[in-house]
Formats: C-alpha cells, sequence, structure tokens
C-alpha cells in the first residue's frame, strides 16, 4: 500500500473535468470558468444511444468546443462502431480518444487508427469486464478509462467494487515497466471517493457532477487534487 500512495505523490494528479454535466445553453462561459478554476483536461463523453441507453453530443459540439478552449480535449467514445468515426474525431479536435474494449470493433484495428491521426490512444473498461483483458494492449496505448459506474450517465454512484480493479491494473503496468500508461477513472468521483482511487493509482480523475454542483469550482478541484 504505501508504494501505491507514493506513486500517488509523485505524479501530479490530474482532473479532467466532464462537460456532460454543464450548463450546454453556456458552455463557453462554462469553459472559462473551467480553465479559471485549474482543469487540466476537458472530458467529453460521445453516447450514441446503442453501446450505452443514452445519446449525448458529438462532432459540432467537439469541434466547436475545441476552437473555444486550448485545454486538452479527452475524448471517451461511449459507441458501438468507434474505428468508423476516430478520424472525424482527431480532425474535430481531440487529444486523447479512448474507446471501449467491449465495443463491436478489433482493437488492433482501433489503436493503430488513433495512432495515425496524431492522437494518444485509450481504453475503457466497464465494471464488469476483468482488469486481465486489458494485458494483450497494455503495450499499445497510454490510457486506461476504468469506469467506476456503468457507462451512460453523469450523478451515478461511485462503485467500490471498482476500486480493487483500480489496484490490480496499476500492478499490471508496474510489473511490465509502463510508466507511460496513465490511469483514468471515470464515474462517481467527488471528494469521498477521489482519495479512495487516488490511493488505488489513478492518476487522472474524471468529474462531472460533483464540481458542477460546487459554488467554488477552484477550491473543488484543489479537494480532489490533494486528496
Ligand atoms: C458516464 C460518463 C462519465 C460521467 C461522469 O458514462 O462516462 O464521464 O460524465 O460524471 P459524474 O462525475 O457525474 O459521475
Ligand atoms: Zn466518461
Amino acid at each position: 500500500m504505501s508504494e501505491l500512495i507514493n506513486k500517488a505523490n509523485m505524479r501530479d494528479t490530474e482532473i479532467s473535468v466532464s462537460i456532460l454535466s454543464a450548463d450546454l445553453l453556456h458552455l463557453q462561459d462554462e469553459l472559462e470558468e473551467l480553465k479559471k478554476a485549474g482543469a487540466d483536461q476537458l472530458h467529453f463523453d460521445v453516447m450514441d444511444g446503442q453501446f450505452v441507453p443514452n445519446i449525448s453530443f458529438g462532432l459540432p459540439v467537439l469541434q466547436a468546443v475545441s476552437k473555444q478552449t486550448d485545454l486538452f480535449l479527452d475524448v471517451h467514445l461511449m459507441i458501438q462502431n468507434p474505428l468508423r468515426y476516430i478520424e472525424n474525431f482527431a480532425n474535430a479536435g481531440a487529444d486523447l480518444i479512448t474507446f471501449h474494449l467491449e465495443s463491436a470493433d478489433d482493437p488492433f484495428q482501433v489503436i493503430p487508427e488513433i495512432r495515425k491521426c496524431h492522437c494518444k490512444a485509450g481504453i475503457s473498461i466497464k465494471p464488469g469486464t476483468p482488469a486481465k483483458a486489458l494485458l494483450p494492449f497494455l503495450d499499445l496505448i497510454d490510457v486506461i478509462l476504468v469506469m467506476t459506474v456503468e457507462p451512460g450517465f453523469g450523478g451515478q454512484s461511485y462503485l467500490h467494487d471498482m476500486t480493487e480493479k483500480i489496484r490490480e491494473i496499476y500492478s499490471m503496468i508496474q510489473d511490465r515497466d509502463l510508466r507511460n500508461v496513465r490511469i483514468e477513472v471515470d464515474g462517481g468521483i467527488d471528494s469521498e471517493t477521489a482519495p479512495e482511487a487516488l490511493q488505488a493509482g489513478a492518476d487522472i480523475l474524471v468529474s462531472g457532477s460533483y464540481l458542477f454542483r460546487q459554488n467554488d469550482m477552484k477550491s473543488a478541484m484543489l479537494t480532489l487534487k490533494n486528496s
């Protein structure tokens, strides 16, 4: 455990703010506020109504956002056929494209397509998918996005059973000495659950509903980062 805590201390925690919970009619103001409050990344949840039972936003919104901000754009594709759309999301401004291991397309095709488009590559797994399913891809990716809720909706509660999975993924990365692979945790992150995820080995925390509920977003962001 002390090794895990050391890691959390050594590497800066980053916050990727999920704009799913933002006021979409005032997105420009929201983006400026997030930047001032110290957000490191913007988390952009794309849902297709097939891979997940919800539909969010897509390419035109990403394009508009990327024109308005210089924040790192972390795109989380919750779509059934990611391969078809990688180039479009890259052209719309994505810096990191994360797709789901459970989606229909072959990860060995999707990852090189992301690289070809000069983006960082991430793989996400749903709560029911075991950590070991990631083993064949660990050397090929930059980010592992661990879902700590069932994907599809913001505002759900963190699934505490997932903390052990974060720990397992952290060990897998250490065993292969893949220091550049970062663990991102998505779903139900707040001041109570952030320390749990960070101690297990998370580097990047996604936060939506918790941050947008706060009056003082800057101090809430610091609370998450320093947990
Ligand atoms: C859920 C999304 C999350 C969500 C996180 O499918 O992937 O990124 O927006 O929202 P909170 O922080 O409210 O759980
Ligand atoms: Zn997400």
